[in-house]
């Protein structure tokens, strides 16, 4: 099986919806830029999942905490993850999996993505153990609920979670663009 794009290079994609990036995204991208010339973080537009930020605001982070990557590209997608995987010439899609508990539904999307599109391999990726418990949903709780989320996300993330939620407490202190 070839991993190369349509220009030749090795290119993946790293789908998801990151509302927010996590540490544990942070260690599957970086392990993925040690495999494939260029990852591409697809960030999902799932309006219906009611997410805590705003698709632009979900890439605008991913993009700040990559600043100066220039093989790490950040773009949405909507509709079939193989679809844009195909128009994107990626053969191959990262996932992370964490526990055994990720894996009944990660092995269901393989699957089903494989039989849509049998030339794309899903490859999965184990992050450093620090963060095989974290996800962005329990993070967001934590947080919402005032617990430490220190060395979970990156610092311009635990900034921004902060300043989120402080603001819903108390909408005087809204950073002005959430
Ligand atoms: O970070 P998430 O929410 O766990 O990511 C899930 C994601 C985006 C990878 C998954 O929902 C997805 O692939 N959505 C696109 C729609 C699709 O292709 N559905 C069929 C999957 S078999």
């Amino acid at each position: 099986m070839s991993t190369s794009g349509t220009n030749g290079a090795r290119l993946a994609i790293y789908p998801g919806s990151f509302d927010p990036i996590t540490n544990g995204h942070v260690d599957i991208i970086e392990r993925g830029l040690r495999l494939f010339d260029t990852v591409v973080v697809a960030v999902l537009k799932n309006e219906s999942k009611a997410p805590l930020f705003a698709a632009a605001d979900r890439v605008q982070l991913v993009r700040e905490v990559f600043r100066g990557q220039p093989r790490l590209e950040v773009d949405t997608f909507d509709g079939l993850l193989v679809d844009y995987a195909a128009r994107r010439g990626a053969a191959v899609i990262v996932k992370g999996l964490r526990s055994i508990a990720d894996y009944e539904y990660e092995a269901q999307m393989a699957l089903m993505n494989r039989r849509l599109q049998p030339g794309i391999e899903t490859m999965f990726l184990m992050p450093a153990e620090p963060y095989a418990y974290t996800s962005s949903r329990l993070i967001k709780e934590v947080c919402r609920l005032g617990g430490d989320i220190h060395g979970l996300v990156p610092p311009l993330v635990e900034d921004r979670l902060l300043r989120t939620f402080a603001a819903a407490r108390d909408p005087l202190s809204a950073p002005r663009h959430v």
